[in-house]
C-alpha cells in the first residue's frame, strides 16, 4: 500500500503550522511545510534583488534555489537553510509572507516545487500542511482536513506568535495584511486555497490548540 498521507490545508494563521507539528510528533510521521519553500524562494528572490513579477527570472530561482530543512541538535525546533544560509526568521515575517503569496500564483514556480515536496512522502507516513497539499500535490493522501478560522482570530494568532519572536506590528495592519494575502490566495486561478471536496472541516475559532490537536488525530485514528 502507498504511504499515507494526511494533508492539512488552510489560511494563514488558521493554526496549521502548529497543529501540523504537534500532529506529525504524535503519529511519529514526516513534516512538510510547504509554505516554508514559497517563503524560501520568495526570499531568494528578494535576496537576489529581483522583481518579483519577472515571471521568467522568478521561476530560474525556484528551479534552482536549495533548501533544506535540518532539526537543531535538541530536536525541538526546525531551521530553514536557502542556499546554505539560515534564513529561518527571516521567513517567519509578514514581508517573507506576502513575497510567499505573490510568487506563489505563478503556475511554472509551483511546477518547479512539486518533485521536492512529492519527496518528503516517506514511511511512515507524512503530515503535508499547505494550500494545495489535498487538491494538487497529494490529491490522493489518505486523509485530508481543512483548517479554518475566522479572520479577526487568525489576526490575533499571528500577532501574538510574531510578538513572541520578538517582531513589532499592530494587530490592525496585520489583520489587513492577512486579509489581503487569503484574497489573493483564494482567487489565483493555479492552486488556489479551497478545500478538497473530500476533506474534514476543522473550524477552529476559540478552540484550543490541544482541541484541535485531538480533532484531526480523530481524522486518522477513529
Ligand atoms: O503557510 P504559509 O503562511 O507559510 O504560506 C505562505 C504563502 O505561500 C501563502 O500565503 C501562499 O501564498 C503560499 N503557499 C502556497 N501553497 C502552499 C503553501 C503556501 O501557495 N502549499
Amino acid at each position: 500500500a502507498s504511504v499515507p498521507v494526511l494533508t492539512i490545508d488552510g489560511p494563514s494563521g488558521s493554526g496549521k503550522g502548529t497543529i501540523s507539528r504537534l500532529v506529525a510528533e504524535e503519529l511519529g510521521w514526516r513534516l512538510l511545510d510547504s509554505g516554508a519553500l514559497y517563503r524560501a524562494v520568495g526570499y531568494a528572490a528578494g535576496a537576489e534583488g529581483l522583481d518579483l513579477s519577472d515571471v521568467d527570472a522568478v521561476t530560474r530561482c525556484a528551479q534552482t534555489t536549495k533548501i533544506r530543512f535540518h532539526a537543531t541538535a535538541d530536536g525541538s525546533d526546525t531551521r530553514v537553510l536557502v542556499n546554505g544560509h539560515d534564513a529561518t526568521d527571516e521567513l517567519r515575517t509578514e514581508t517573507a509572507g506576502a513575497a510567499a503569496s505573490a510568487i506563489a500564483s505563478i503556475p511554472s514556480v509551483r511546477q518547479a516545487l512539486v518533485d521536492m515536496q512529492l519527496a518528503f512522502r516517506k514511511t511512515p507516513g507524512l503530515v503535508a500542511d499547505g494550500r494545495d497539499m489535498g487538491t494538487v500535490i497529494f490529491p490522493d493522501a489518505r486523509f485530508k482536513v481543512f483548517l479554518t478560522a475566522s479572520a479577526a482570530e487568525r489576526a490575533k494568532r499571528r500577532y501574538k506568535q510574531l510578538k513572541e519572536k520578538g517582531l513589532s506590528v499592530t494587530l490592525a495592519t496585520l489583520q489587513r495584511e492577512i486579509e489581503a494575502r487569503d484574497a489573493r490566495d483564494a482567487s489565483r486561478t493555479v492552486a488556489p486555497l479551497k478545500p478538497a471536496v473530500d476533506a474534514v472541516f476543522i473550524e477552529t475559532t476559540g478552540m484550543g490548540i490541544e482541541d484541535v490537536v485531538a480533532k484531526v488525530l480523530a481524522v486518522v485514528r477513529p
